[in-house]
């Protein structure tokens, strides 16, 4: 069996190579870059070349504390920088669409915070910037990275559980939504900025759906203006299904992540491991159950990457390869518009109390 894990492992490996590096320019020193982008490229041994934020002196703090000489004063500074090569972008979701627009308008290549855009208009637009500029844009889908995830991407694209017919995920967590202000005062929340992860894998899996139905709550005493619990149901033209089941004010203390994947031939499930305490979590379980390899049961695949940080190597390196050699990117701005179009249409569906084609 651990044999046969080899091209599993080998497609869930997380590494940049020395010659794909180029000058990158962070904009944006909050939480997620302080916590995430920039332990893993420390892991993976990639050099920052500058960081700006509108908070001046965060930006400075998180230059000391990593090293990154360059501290600009704002995002026009470090775009009119001709040593810099690629804009790294992780502020609010409202503030990302101008930056992006300049910085293709600078000739730099981008990885974008996810969500993209906060509307399916804004979202065309970048991408239609984008595809004219050129330039290699990828959106930090980076649970597409993820080893749980990745691996179990892997085994369904070599046929170990045969053609999907269904995949479900459950998440109920305690969520600080405190700690951000402007997520806060979103009106659309859960599958904006959190479920989008979820969403976009599904599409990643099994493409694109005929039709989506959501619906959303708020419970009381929660922090948050927006919804906090969603339940997003799938149909395929395959006749495969999906579902989506995301609870954010969990009052028991008792944090649950898990996803499942059952095929014609096998089922595969697993835990996401970030979720059950974050930021630090602990390693996702994977687990296959194949009439294709076969194997006795249920074998477990072993993961020794996280989430945070490790995933972001994956987004990251994903552009850096499109730009030295062409590699197809896992998570492109082009693919992403129907991410964001996705999650509209569920937002349509939980407004109209009716199913929505794609
Ligand atoms: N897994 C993930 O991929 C993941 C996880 C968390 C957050 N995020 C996304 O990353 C983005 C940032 O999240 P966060 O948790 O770091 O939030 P945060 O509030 O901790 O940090 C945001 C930072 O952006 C700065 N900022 C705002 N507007 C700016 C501008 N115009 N120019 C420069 N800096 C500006 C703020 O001063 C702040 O320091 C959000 O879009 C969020 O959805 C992604």
């Amino acid at each position: 069996m651990n044999n046969d894990f080899d091209e599993v492992l080998e497609f869930c490996k997380l590494s940049i190579p020395k010659a794909h590096h180029k000058r990158i320019g962070i904009v944006g020193a909050g939480g997620i870059v302080a916590g995430a982008h920039l332990p893993a490229y420390a892991l993976a041994g990639l050099p920052i070349h500058g960081i700006t934020d509108i908070d001046h002196e965060r930006a400075k703090e998180l230059a000391k504390e990593h090293g990154i000489v360059n501290v600009y004063d704002d995002y026009k500074q470090m775009l009119a920088d001709p040593e810099i090569e690629v804009v790294d972008i992780a502020v609010p979701a409202a503030e990302q669409p101008k930056i992006l627009l300049a910085a293709l308008a600078a000739g730099k290549h981008v990885l974008a915070q996810k969500p993209l855009a906060t509307s399916v208009e804004a979202a065309q637009e970048l991408e239609a910037a984008s595809e004219e500029s050129g330039l290699v844009v990828g959106v930090n889908q980076q649970l597409r990275f993820d080893e749980g995830i990745a691996a179990a991407y892997k085994m369904v694209q070599m046929g170990w559980i045969g053609k999907v017919s269904n995949f479900s995920l459950t998440v109920n967590l305690d969520t600080p939504w405190e700690l951000w202000d402007w997520a806060n005062t979103m009106e659309r929340l859960e599958i904006m900025i959190h479920s989008i992860h979820y969403h976009d894998v599904v599409r990643w899996f099994l493409g694109e759906p005929e039709r989506v139905y959501a619906v959303a709550g708020k419970t009381p005493g929660q922090a948050p203006i927006g919804e906090t619990r969603t339940i997003s149901t799938y149909t395929f033209a395959s006749g495969a299904s999906a579902l989506i089941h995301s609870n954010h004010v969990n009052r028991g203390g008792d944090n649950i992540a898990e996803f499942r994947i059952d095929g014609e031939s096998g089922s595969i499930r697993g835990t996401l491991g970030l979720l059950y305490d974050y930021p630090v979590g602990r390693l996702d379980t994977l687990e296959i159950n194949s009439q294709v390899l076969p194997t006795e049961g249920w074998v477990a695949y072993p993961v020794t990457n996280r989430w945070i940080p490790e995933a972001f190597i994956g987004t990251m390196g994903s552009v850096l390869s499109a730009i030295s050699d062409g590699t197809p990117l896992r998570s492109s701005i082009r693919d992403n518009v129907n991410t964001i179009r996705l999650i509209h249409a569920l937002y349509k569906s939980i407004e109209s109390g009716e199913s929505q084609a794609l």
